[in-house]
């Protein structure tokens, strides 16, 4: 009885020490499967475009989310589509934790529209992080690509891209306080 006690609990703990690495979210495994993405998305998740978003330092539960939607298709974007589809599920959590590893960047943008959104911003930085470092399923919206973030107000407003909270909140807010919160956005770090 000692002995298959023994056994049973050196079992247990073997099982459990071996399946620990393979759940657990793996920032080098990320970063190699990463080479499929500094095409786009730049090296250390900083892009070189409006067209395509930084990823450096965006929280790894919402990376998660979006490439999940992007796989499913309640996200809808073909170039991104085509990109998840063959990413299994070790592998998203592997590209989260890596992107969510590494140093915030700065798109830069206009400083006078910038002045402008900066007195709006505050009502995004509830959800967003007080510094829009964005929180858990909520974006970091700092130092975001100005062009990106006012494609993806735009695709709220319409409806083409959905989100509760967000298509919600856009509804009141004009095409000029867009562009100068997205101006101010990509200013900040
Ligand atoms: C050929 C260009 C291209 C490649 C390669 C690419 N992406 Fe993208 N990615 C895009 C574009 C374009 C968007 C913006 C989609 C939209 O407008 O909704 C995007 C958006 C995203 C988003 C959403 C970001 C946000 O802030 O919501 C994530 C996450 C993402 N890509 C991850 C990846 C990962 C991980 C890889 C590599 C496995 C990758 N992408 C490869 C073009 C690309
Ligand atoms: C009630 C909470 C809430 C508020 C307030 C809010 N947001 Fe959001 N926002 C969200 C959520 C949740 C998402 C992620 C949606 C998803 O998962 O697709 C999001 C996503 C976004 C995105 C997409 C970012 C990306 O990387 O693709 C932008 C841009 C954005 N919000 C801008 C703003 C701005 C600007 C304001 C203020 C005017 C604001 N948000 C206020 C909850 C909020």
């Amino acid at each position: 009885m000692y002995i298959l006690k023994q056994t049973l609990c050196v079992s247990v703990l073997l099982v459990g020490f071996l399946m620990g690495p393979v759940s657990a979210a793996d920032k080098v495994a990320g970063e190699q499967k990463a080479a499929n993405c500094v095409g786009c998305h730049g090296s250390k998740g900083k892009s070189s475009s409006g067209q395509w978003p930084n990823l450096a330092a965006q929280p790894a539960a919402y990376l998660i989310n979006q490439l999940n939607a992007f796989k499913s298709g309640t996200r809808n974007n073909p170039v991104m589509q085509a990109m998840a589809a063959s990413l299994s599920d070790d592998d998203i959590k592997n590209l989260a934790a890596y992107y969510a590893s590494l140093s915030p960047v700065s798109a830069g943008g206009d400083v006078d529209p910038a002045k402008l959104g900066q007195n709006k911003a505050t009502m995004c930085l509830g959800c967003h992080g007080s510094s829009a470092e964005g929180n858990g399923q909520f974006p970091r919206l700092a130092g975001q690509q100005p062009d990106y973030l006012l494609a993806q107000l735009n695709a709220f407003k319409t409806g083409e891209r959905k989100s509760g909270p967000m298509q919600a909140f856009v509804g009141s807010i004009s095409e000029a306080d867009m562009k100068a919160l997205a101006a101010y956005f990509g200013t900040i770090k």
